[in-house]
């Protein structure tokens, strides 16, 4: 062997030796890790034989790794630093029997420049032997909350890697990594992504970080959601935030193109508003112009309304883009049907039938879609179908009718016609005369006669007085048309009784009626004579008369009975007296079917009797 190699050997055994047997022995932790402002303690242990006199502290610089002393604890313990002059407090303790010294270094209020490898270095009190021990002192602080911006304008599909949205972090330390999201995908820098990142540090050291995102967009993301996270460590761990999500506007070329209607998905009519426009694909909406049969109704506009819209409105609706950059055009299109009733046509025109006669009648109207029509009479539902047909035209198939035709499938389209049939009639009275109470002022009555029958009969008056014999002149006339029929009203003056003839008539025939009416009563006596038939109907009873009347007959008639006693009872038997419920009942009965001198002188009898209970002549209702 060498005699040099052993020599090396030997040297290297009594260096081990020297170590492992070393006086001064010092540990430390290798990190020691705060946040910014907080508090750093810094321990240092060494293992001796006794207290260590002399313990020097330095911090390497980053850079060109000089050291620089800052501390030394000697006989006096001096702090070299005006950086850490009142920010550093120091515990020095020894444990003799472990021979074990314990330092710990405590920096308050820790900067960015404290930031630096510690080192702790121990000499034994020959100041022949000494260790040192090594901490690296790290300082945090978090950053704020990422801030993303997104671009404000329409990314257009066509523009290669635009800006899309910026993120930025705030007051960091140490320097953080920005992740740029779309979706729950990260981006990572290629063909269609490029992130550029700017980092700025602030005079006391932390870090501003801004980062740009740049796309080559797409269809897709209008609606995808970008954010960024930032990575960060803090004491002991790695943290990470998410900025908020945002959207970007994305545009993109129409490559087609609909077109629409309002109301959707109904049946349009004529007078209806009606709405329609254009829609495109692409974003934004490109500027249409709308055609109808190939006539522009709107440029530069994507809605056209269409007020009370007419049949003429139907056809084919256009709309249609011109994509300047290709020179392509684009169109869509759409058919719109108006639909439409037209008024009702009723056939035939006759109006007016004969007795016997067939009627059929039809009603029909032009529309655009199948109708349903329906017929009533005086506002009853009679029939369904255009065709109404009646045999044998009777007073019953006179009325009012009415055709009513809707649109099946579109029922406010509806439309009506009515009409009136008359069939023609002999004339008739079925009423009796009605004859008002006598007006008090000038002594007329009113006398009412209704007759029937088509065409609408006409009406004459004829008045007897009955003392004269006289024609008596009517004051006042009145005609009131009523349906089928017509209502004559006169004014007559008379002072004593007379008969009112009502003769009605028309092309097919004529009809009279006549009343006796007193001048106390307007009690019914009439005739009538259907001229036409040759039929008299025996009049009617009509009991007006007041129960006034009726009782001071009655206790008239009481007391001639108890002052006259049995003579007059024996009369009273006979039935001379015309005591009772009514005298002229018993009138009536005897003279119903006499001739006008019968009446007349029946009718004096029970005037004189009336004016001498009455005295002033009043009308037994007055
Ligand atoms: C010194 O260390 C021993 C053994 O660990 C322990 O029992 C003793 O309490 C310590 N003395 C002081 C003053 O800390
Ligand atoms: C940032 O990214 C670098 C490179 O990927 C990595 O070494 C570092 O640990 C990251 N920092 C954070 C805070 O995540
Ligand atoms: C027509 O009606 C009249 C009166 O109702 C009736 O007498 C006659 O028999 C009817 N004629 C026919 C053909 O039905
Ligand atoms: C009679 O008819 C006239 C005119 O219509 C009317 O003014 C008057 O009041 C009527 N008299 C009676 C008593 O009804
Ligand atoms: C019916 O009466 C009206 C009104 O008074 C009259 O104009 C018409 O000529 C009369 N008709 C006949 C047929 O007398
Ligand atoms: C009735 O009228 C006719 C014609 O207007 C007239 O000549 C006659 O004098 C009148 N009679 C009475 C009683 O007023
Ligand atoms: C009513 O007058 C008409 C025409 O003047 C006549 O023919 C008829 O007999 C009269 N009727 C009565 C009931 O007097």
């Amino acid at each position: 062997m060498d005699p040099r190699y052993v020599a090396l050997l030997v040297a290297g055994l009594l260096v081990l030796t020297c170590k492992t047997w070393a006086l001064v022995e010092v540990s430390m932790e290798d990190r020691v890790e705060v946040f910014l402002n907080k508090q750093a303690s810094i321990p240092c242990v060494y293992h001796m034989k006794e207290k260590a006199m002399i313990i020097k502290w330095y911090k390497k610089l980053p850079g060109d790794g000089s050291k620089v002393l800052f501390i030394i604890e000697g006989e006096l313990r001096e702090i070299n630093d005006k950086d850490y002059t009142g920010r550093i407090s120091y515990t020095h303790s020894y444990n003799s029997s472990k021979s074990q010294g314990s330092i710990v270094l405590t920096i308050d209020k820790v900067q960015l420049s404290d930031e630096a490898e510690i080192i702790c270095i121990v000499q034994d009190n020959t100041l022949k032997n000494q260790d040192e021990g090594h901490t690296q002192l790290q300082v945090f602080n978090p950053p704020s909350f990422p801030a993303i911006l997104g671009t404000d304008r329409g990314i257009s599909v066509d523009e290669e890697l635009s800006m899309v949205a910026n993120c930025k972090v705030d007051n960091v330390y140490p320097r953080p990594n920005i992740t740029w999201y779309k979706g729950t995908f990260p981006l990572q820098s290629s063909k269609d992504v490029k992130i550029i990142d700017r980092v700025t540090r602030n005079p006391s050291g932390l870090f501003t970080l801004y980062s740009d995102l740049h796309l080559n967009v797409v269809r897709e993301d209008e609606h995808a959601e970008f954010y960024c996270e930032v990575n960060y460590f803090t004491p002991g761990e790695k943290r990470m935030m998410e900025s908020d999500k945002i959207n970007i506007e994305v545009f993109y070329p129409t490559t087609e193109v609909t077109m629409w209607v309002n109301p959707p998905k109904k049946l349009l009519k004529e007078g209806d508003t009606m709405e329609i426009g254009c829609k495109g694909n692409g974003n934004p909406q490109p500027i249409f112009t709308i055609y109808n049969n190939k006539n522009e109704v709107s440029s530069e506009n994507e809605l056209v309304v269409f007020k009370e819209v007419k049949r003429s409105d139907t056809g084919k609706y256009m709309c249609e883009i011109l994509n300047f950059d290709t020179g392509t055009v684009f169109e869509g299109s759409i058919d719109i049907m108006i639909h439409y009733l037209d008024e009702i046509v009723v056939t035939p025109e006759k109006r007016v039938l004969d007795q016997g006669e067939d009627l059929t009648l039809t009603c029909n109207a032009l529309a655009s879609l199948s109708t349903h029509t329906e017929w009533y009479k005086d506002g009853v539902h009679v029939l369904e179908g255009h065709v109404l047909k009646s045999h044998n035209a009777s007073s019953n198939t006179e009325g009012t009718y009415l055709c009513k035709v809707t649109v099946v499938s579109l029922p406010e389209l509806q439309k009506q016609t009515s009409l009136h049939i008359n069939v023609r009639a002999n004339p008739k009275i079925t009423e009796e005369i009605v004859v008002s109470p006598r007006n008090k002022g000038d002594h007329s009555f009113n006398l009412t006669c209704f007759a029937q029958g088509y065409p609408i009969p006409n009406i004459t008056w004829q008045i007897n007085d009955l003392q004269t014999g006289e024609p008596l002149n009517e004051s006042s006339v009145e005609y009131h048309e009523k349906g089928v029929g017509v209502l004559s009203i006169i004014s007559v003056k008379a002072d004593s009784e007379f008969t009112a003839n009502c003769t009605a008539f028309n092309e097919l025939g004529i009809t009279s009626r006549s009343r006796y009416v007193t001048t106390f009563d307007q009690g019914p006596t009439t005739t009538t004579a259907t001229h036409t038939k040759g039929i008299t109907v025996p009049p009617k009873q009509h009991q007006k008369g007041g129960s006034g009347v009726v009782i001071a007959v009655v206790i008239i008639c009481l007391l001639l009975l108890a002052i006259l006693g049995s003579f007059l009872y024996f009369l009273y038997k006979k039935g001379r007296l015309p005591c009772g419920r009514s005298g002229k009942q018993d009138f009536t009965k005897e003279n119903a079917n006499k001739d006008e001198t019968g009446m007349k002188s029946g009718k004096s009898e029970e005037a004189v009797l009336l004016q001498g209970v009455n005295g002033d002549k009043k009308s037994p209702t007055e």
